[in-house]
């Protein structure tokens, strides 16, 4: 549907919005996210919201890639995170809008470029066997651990995050990423030794730098001056938190599905080859990311639906992945989609610039999993979403 957008006319009234449509994106609410985007597409693309503090979801395709790309309406601040990561500090770039935007991914695209992720390949290769030296050899293992350490091993390597602290880093990520929705100032807390994690580790890095992303970024002359302290900090927190959990969900979610689908496990076990189609499938079917918000800074209309500037817009990237105009049986997953043009990174200014890596790391890791575990079946039940147990069976 065109989006239609005018001059502002202040903060928006407050009342219930129609179309009105109960949905959530966080915790048990993921369980029948599928579920609600089918009724959502098809009977209010665009709905109201009641939960953290009110917002609109737009869920078709089209709808969802022309307000990424339309930031002069659809601000990313006061944050794209909703509800907040426990801290009013912008993640930098997340949450900064063109054309201050452009400095920083300017100076963070060159650490992550496919050609640069390429060299990380061999040590992706190497943890993710330690790992699975390192699962117990029983009839059933717990996947998750091997999920949630590549991401953090690879990743913290590269950036120059100690790896003694990864048990730390995993408490901090769930009290940020996943407990904020029951109890916000679990993620205060925990956001508040994030940053003082990451002060001092700047200011170790700028007495001894290391051969580490966070080093470089603290020695290179870049365009338009240094970086300061609290960019650098702002920095470091939005690599910690979309870094680590992201990855490791899809690597999580990815063994859950071809735990449930023999015949699929068995293509990718005879030909590796095939697992960079699925992972891209995965990626939209069963995104770890569903959503991000923006915040309106003009009127604006999206078919009937009338929005006031002001009012936070979540964008549903899960439900764009699934929408029939531009994906044959959206809900079916074909691990040989193609084309498979998703949004699980985004699309517009602010498109992850982890993309390269997540994808070499899920790949990696289920070339892996799969040539040490050829045969596996789920041993529990278990959520597609998040990061917790997940019990396998291997099979002879
Ligand atoms: C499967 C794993 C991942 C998924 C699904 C994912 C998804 C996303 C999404 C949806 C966005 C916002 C895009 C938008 O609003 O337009 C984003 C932004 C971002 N992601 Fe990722 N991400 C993943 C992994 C990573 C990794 C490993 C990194 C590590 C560097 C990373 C770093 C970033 C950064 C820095 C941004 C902000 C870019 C900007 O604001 O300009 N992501 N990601």
């Amino acid at each position: 549907m065109p989006i239609q957008s005018g001059e502002p006319e202040g903060a928006s009234t407050v009342g219930t919005r129609h179309p009105s449509f109960d949905f959530d994106f966080h915790g048990a609410a993921l369980d029948t996210i599928f579920d609600d985007y089918e009724v959502m597409q098809r009977d209010c693309p665009v709905s109201w919201s009641d939960r953290y503090g009110g917002f609109w979801t737009i869920t078709s395709y089209a709808d969802v890639c022309a307000a990424e790309h339309d930031w002069d309406t659809f601000s990313v601040g006061p944050s794209m995170i909703l509800p907040s990561f426990g801290t009013d500090r912008p993640l930098i770039p997340l949450d900064i809008d063109p054309p201050a935007l452009t400095r920083f991914r300017q100076i963070l695209l060159p650490f992550f470029t496919p050609q640069r992720m390429d060299t990380l390949l061999p040590r992706t290769r190497e943890i993710a066997g330690q790992l699975l030296d390192d699962l117990a050899y029983g009839e059933v293992v717990d996947a998750s651990p091997y999920a949630r350490l590549l991401p953090a091993m690879v990743f913290g390597e590269y950036c120059g995050f100690p790896m003694a602290d990864a048990g730390q880093f995993d408490r901090w990520v769930d009290d940020i990423v996943f407990a904020r929705t029951d109890d916000e100032s679990i993620a205060r807390s925990a956001a508040d030794d994030v940053y003082d994690y990451f002060r001092s580790l700047i200011a170790l890095r700028r007495s001894e730098p290391g051969s580490d992303v966070i080093s470089a970024l603290l020695e290179a002359d870049h365009a338009g001056g240094p970086l300061d302290d609290d960019e650098m900090l702002d920095i470091c927190y939005l690599l910690f938190v979309a870094g680590l959990e992201t990855t490791a969900g899809a690597i999580r979610v990815a063994l859950w599905h071809l735990a449930q689908h023999p015949d699929e496990l068995a293509l990718l076990a005879a030909d590796p080859s095939l697992i960079p189609a699925a992972t891209e499938e995965f990626l939209r079917a069963l995104s770890p990311v569903q959503a991000m918000a923006r915040t309106l800074r003009l009127d604006t209309r999206i078919g009937d639906v009338q929005m006031r500037a002001g009012e936070r817009v979540v964008l549903a990237f899960g439900a764009a992945n699934r929408d029939p105009d531009v994906f044959e049986c959206p809900y079916d997953v074909r691990i040989d989609r193609s084309p498979n043009p998703h949004v699980a990174f985004g699309i517009g200014a602010h498109r992850c610039l982890g993309s390269n890596l997540a994808r070499r790391e899920v790949n990696v890791a289920l070339e892996e999993f799969i040539r040490r575990f050829p045969r596996f079946e789920l041993a529990e039940p278990a959520p597609w979403h998040g990061v917790g147990r997940l019990a396998i069976r291997t099979l002879p």
